[in-house]
């Protein structure tokens, strides 16, 4: 393989693969409405919160998204499991479009197959009802356990399966600290005996002390379960910790994706490196320290060309006025022209 082949993202298409994302776009209209526009003489806003992103997941494995605030990622996790629609592009999982017109049945059993887990566990779980209630109602929506004894059981080993007591089924969300919340969240994800979850910044809510605790679990989860992740984070610390690949988000674009390991030994993208800057707790030895100036653009109005040269140190002409292609650079693939192999 040439390094000038733009290449497709690492797993597409091959056997392992559990989720396909191609070329997904989210447009969200924030215009006012048409009449006020006519009045105040005022166009549509339009704003590109997710910008032809296509990434692949291997059975088994934890994609991470790591971008800052604002780069698309919950947009991102909420079209993957079909809580939003896409304006353009495909999901694929085990081979079923989860976008595309399906029948109900089919429907029913891709929502089984795919869990989510959120930010704030609190918000997620209904405060009126216990613990016991909560883990129970996938089991109950999709019918896994119809016998009520039975289903208490299962219920007591999800709370086992999460590090909590069988007994904490009796207490109400109010009565457990934030950690123990995510654990409960985490035991409701697993209920309906999903494959593949997505995490949306499942940590970044608890302390310190008590992430590294919630990371273990999932981990650990991974492995007895053989479940597959796509975990999503601003933080490239906790990736650290958990991802197999990682893909880098910024403004909508994934600017750069690799296997973890490849990515923390050698970042490419001028984005990656500064975001590897900005991490106290790891070796940045070798890799010369530059101060990137500059906040996330505003993504109504993005830079022309490469979202980043604003804020680039390497930014050239070309930066400016095109959007750099995929480039491969061994198992990687970075959006950057300091990568194009026919330039001179
Ligand atoms: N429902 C919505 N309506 C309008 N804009 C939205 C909506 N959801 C997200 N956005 C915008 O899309 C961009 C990406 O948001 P989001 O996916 O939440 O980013 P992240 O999770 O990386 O912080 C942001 O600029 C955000 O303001
Ligand atoms: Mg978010």
């Amino acid at each position: 393989m040439s390094l000038a082949e733009t290449a497709r993202p690492a797993a597409a298409g091959e056997p392992g693969t559990l989720v396909e994302v191609q070329g997904l776009d989210r447009v969200f209209d924030l215009s006012r409405p048409w009449l006020n526009r006519l009045i105040e003489r005022r166009g549509r806003i339009r704003l590109t919160a997710v910008d032809g992103v296509d990434f692949a997941i291997r059975r088994g494995e934890t994609y991470a998204l790591v971008g800052e605030s604002g780069s698309g990622k919950s947009t991102i996790a909420k079209m993957v499991v079909g809580l939003l629609p896409p304006s353009g592009g495909s999901v694929t999982i085990g081979g079923t479009d989860v976008w595309a017109g399906r029948g109900r049945d089919e429907q029913r059993r891709m929502r089984r197959r795919i869990q989510m887990i959120f930010q704030d566990p609190f918000a997620s779980l209904n405060p009126r009802w216990r613990v016991e209630a909560i883990v129970a109602e996938p089991i109950k929506v999709f019918d896994l356990v119809p016998d009520a004894g039975r289903r208490r059981e299962r219920v007591g080993e999800l709370l086992s399966l999460v590090g909590l007591d069988p007994r904490d089924g009796q207490k109400f969300p109010h009565e457990f600290s934030g950690g123990q919340r995510q654990r409960i969240a985490i035991a409701r994800a697993l209920a309906s005996e999903p494959e593949f979850i997505v995490c949306d910044e499942p940590t970044s809510a608890l302390d310190v002390s008590v992430q590294a605790q919630v990371l273990n679990l999932l981990r650990d989860l991974q492995k007895r379960l053989g479940l597959t992740y796509l975990f999503i984070s601003h933080n490239l610390a906790v990736v650290r910790h958990v991802a197999t690949r990682v893909g880098v988000l910024y403004l909508g674009r994934l600017v750069e994706e690799a296997p973890a390991r490849a990515l923390f030994a050698e970042p490419l993208h001028p984005y990656t490196r500064m975001l590897l800057e900005a991490v106290p707790d790891i070796d940045m030895e070798g890799i010369e320290r530059q101060s990137i100036a500059g906040e996330i653009p505003n993504p109504i109005n993005p830079p022309r060309g490469c979202h980043f040269h604003p804020r680039c140190p390497h930014a050239m002409d070309r930066c400016r006025a095109e959007v750099p292609p995929r480039y491969a650079v061994g198992e990687a693939g970075v959006r950057c022209f300091l990568y194009d192999p026919d330039a001179t």
